[in-house]
């Protein structure tokens, strides 16, 4: 439980949309649990006027970064320019948290002492041992675990809670995983970005977290976020077992030992040959 000498600079990117009351609370808590680590605001243009209070916090701690943008184009797009920033500003670990108090910040080092044990990427989950939320409605505990279900299921990943949105990539995770052609918008941003690091045969590993359900503000989940969560997510399964079945195929025929002559040959009637 390391919180100070890390191995490498951290930067914490938290999407802002209309978060006046939680952003002073977590960025305080998050520069009390990981003081070396740096904090980048991307604020959506909030109209509550989250965005000049990101600036005065910015003002008062060399720590505290501001990015604002032009309006609101969701979660994924806020998080993929802030890791841009954070790449081309020299960071060595690049971290996810959203503004509401969710992901609690004292668990940060946890996940930071899982990259330096050897992650490429550390999500913080729910679904493992030691892992929960409180105080989430029955709707999106429901919806949470279904989701998980479905990506599971349809893209096989292995991972307990693939839509979690507390997380730390190496700067070498998100230089691998062509985040040029990532247009996932809402929440299955962090669907795309576990599948990619898993493809690629990547290290991600889970840590138990404690999900706590906001008190300030609203949530930004809406009916579109979760239509084209479950549009993605169909077509990345369509396009994942297309490409098993035909790299199976594939596997078959190199198996045979006669390609072409089957049939005209004693070996004819080996097992592993194609039926035809
Ligand atoms: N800049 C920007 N633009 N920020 C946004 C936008 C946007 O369009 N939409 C949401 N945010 C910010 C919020 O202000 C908050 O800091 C964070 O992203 C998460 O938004 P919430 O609206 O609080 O998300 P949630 O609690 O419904 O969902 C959480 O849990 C999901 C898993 O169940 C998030 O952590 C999701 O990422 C996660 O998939
Ligand atoms: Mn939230």
């Amino acid at each position: 439980m390391t919180t100070q000498a890390r191995s490498g600079r951290v930067l914490v990117i938290i999407p802002t949309y209309n978060e006046l009351e939680n952003l002073p609370l977590i960025v305080r808590r998050l520069r009390a649990a990981e003081p070396s680590a740096h904090v980048l605001v991307a604020d959506d243009n909030s109209p509550d006027g989250t965005g000049k209070l990101a600036d005065q916090l910015a003002e008062a701690d060399d720590h505290v970064h501001v990015m604002h943008r032009e309006g609101k184009q969701g979660l994924g797009a806020a998080y993929i320019a802030g890791f841009r920033w954070g790449l081309e500003h020299g960071y060595d670990v690049l971290v996810e948290m959203d503004a509401d108090g969710s992901h609690p910040p004292e668990q940060l080092p946890d996940l930071l002492d899982r990259i330096e044990a050897g992650a490429d990427l550390a999500i913080g989950s729910r679904y493992v041992a030691g892992g929960s939320s409180v105080n989430w409605p029955k709707r999106r505990q429901l919806l949470s675990k279904g989701a998980n279900t479905y990506v599971a299921l349809a893209l096989n990943l292995h991972v307990k809670d693939s839509t979690a949105g507390f997380r730390a990539f190496r700067a070498t995770t998100l230089e691998k995983i062509d985040l040029d052609d990532v247009d996932s918008q809402g929440y299955c941003f962090q669907v795309d970005l576990t599948m990619r690091a898993i493809r690629r045969g990547l290290r991600v590993d889970e840590v138990p977290i404690t999900f706590v359900e906001r008190e300030h503000g609203t949530s930004k989940m809406d009916q579109a976020i979760v239509v084209e969560a479950l549009w993605r997510v169909t077509r990345w399964g369509v396009r994942y077992r297309t490409t098993q079945v035909s790299e199976q195929a594939r596997r078959v025929a190199d198996r045979s030992p006669r390609r072409g002559k089957v049939g005209s040959s004693p070996d004819s009637g080996n097992p592993d040959a194609p039926a035809g």
